[in-house]
């Protein structure tokens, strides 16, 4: 749609244009990583965090006992870098690529540009959407995906409840509104009490639409649900909605279609949705990186990623040897993503699989 003096949008229709308008929408013209764009994803500051992934991946597989085909498939691939180095890594386990069938999931025309450039000959299926999964055996991955998706906003005044929208009664001078909503026939008709004891709700409808499709995939043909993102476990719901624009926080009022907006999962309701669709479900969590204190929870560390840091830098000048050892720093550490980036599995409770989530 074209934005009118005085439209007024949900949060979620409004983030929609903001970042997948076809025309304007900040997904759909531009490449937002590295030091030219806006952010930088985990697979763009090391290698290693995809070799990682792979090696999960190829290990997941073999807990389901080697099926003959199975599905890998990518939601939201970026600029494809993961996927160009979780390829390369099962290049060396040829018994695993040859069952191995790769699929990706892309909304901007534009990335998938870029992927099909980067990923050229690697035999991999663009989904036009999930329900085009072949029925096998599935992994689904996404990395920073959900945080993408668009979210509404609730808020609680007086016990009653509003839902925020962003009205343009100036064109370029968008402000939020509140506006009454009746909270208990929403939750009707989405299935899901999202206000139990909450103050603030975030809820993405997509998000429960991708989720209901990949439990229902996996309820099927068993497999899992990887999200690796940034969220928290607390119980109370936040506002987190946030924007980067240059590398810098951003109002997300402001360079609209021209700043990406994002916010942090709220893990519980993520549980809650994968428990209302995935039948007799099990779901796993950990940090990427070694939380605060003692609490020395990484599933990076799991998988061993400084033990491939060491091996990969072994005959390496200093210079070159400190860059590895600092990007995965910045992965794994507490004050950068070590924490707040969380890795979560869904599974069926009879597919007992644990690596990476214990110590
Ligand atoms: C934050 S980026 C993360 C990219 C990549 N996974 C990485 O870690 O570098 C989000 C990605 O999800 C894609 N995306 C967003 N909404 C989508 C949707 N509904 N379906 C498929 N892809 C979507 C975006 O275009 C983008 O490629």
């Amino acid at each position: 749609m074209r934005i009118k003096k005085n439209d007024i949008l949900t949060v979620d229709k409004y983030i929609y244009e903001a970042l997948y308008n076809r025309r304007s929408g900040y997904y759909m013209k531009g490449n937002p990583f590295g030091i030219s764009g806006d952010y930088i994803t985990a697979p763009n500051i090391s290698i290693l965090f995809s070799e990682m992934i792979a090696i999960w991946i190829i290990l997941f597989w073999e807990n389901l006992k080697r099926p003959k085909k199975f599905n890998l498939i990518e939601l939201g691939a970026g600029n494809g870098e993961m996927m160009k180095q979780i390829i390369k890594t099962f290049d060396r386990f040829l018994l695993f690529k040859n069952c191995c069938k790769i699929n990706i999931l892309e909304k901007s025309i534009y990335l998938k540009k870029i992927q099909k450039k980067k990923l050229k000959n690697k035999n991999i299926k663009w989904l036009k959407n999930l329900s085009e999964v072949s029925n096998i055996p599935s992994i689904f991955i996404g990395n920073e995906f959900f945080d993408a998706l668009p979210i509404k906003q609730f808020i609680k005044k007086n016990n009653e409840w509003y839902e925020k929208y962003v009205k343009f009664s100036k064109l370029n001078q968008p402000e939020f509104v509140d506006i009454l909503v009746d909270i208990k026939k929403i939750e009707k008709k989405i299935g899901l009490k999202i206000s139990h004891r909450q103050k603030f709700i975030e809820y993405s409808p997509l998000t429960t639409e991708y989720l209901k499709i990949i439990s229902n995939k996996i309820n099927l043909n068993n497999g899992g649900l990887l999200i690796i993102d940034y969220g928290y476990w607390d119980k109370n719901m936040k506002n987190t909605l946030k924007s980067i624009y240059n590398h810098k926080f951003n109002d997300v009022l402001n360079n609209f279609g021209r700043s990406d907006i994002t916010y942090n999962l709220s893990f519980k309701l993520i549980e809650k949705i994968l428990k209302k669709f995935l039948k007799k479900e099990k779901i796993t969590s950990m940090l990427i990186g070694p939380g605060a204190g003692s609490n020395k929870k990484s599933f990076l560390l799991n998988l061993g990623i400084l033990k491939r840091a060491e091996i990969i830098s072994k005959n390496l000048p200093f210079s070159k040897k400190a860059d590895i050892y600092f990007r995965v720093k910045r992965l794994i550490d507490k004050h950068s993503m070590g924490e707040i980036f969380k890795v979560v599995l869904g599974t069926k409770k009879n597919v007992n699989f644990q690596t990476g989530f214990i110590n």
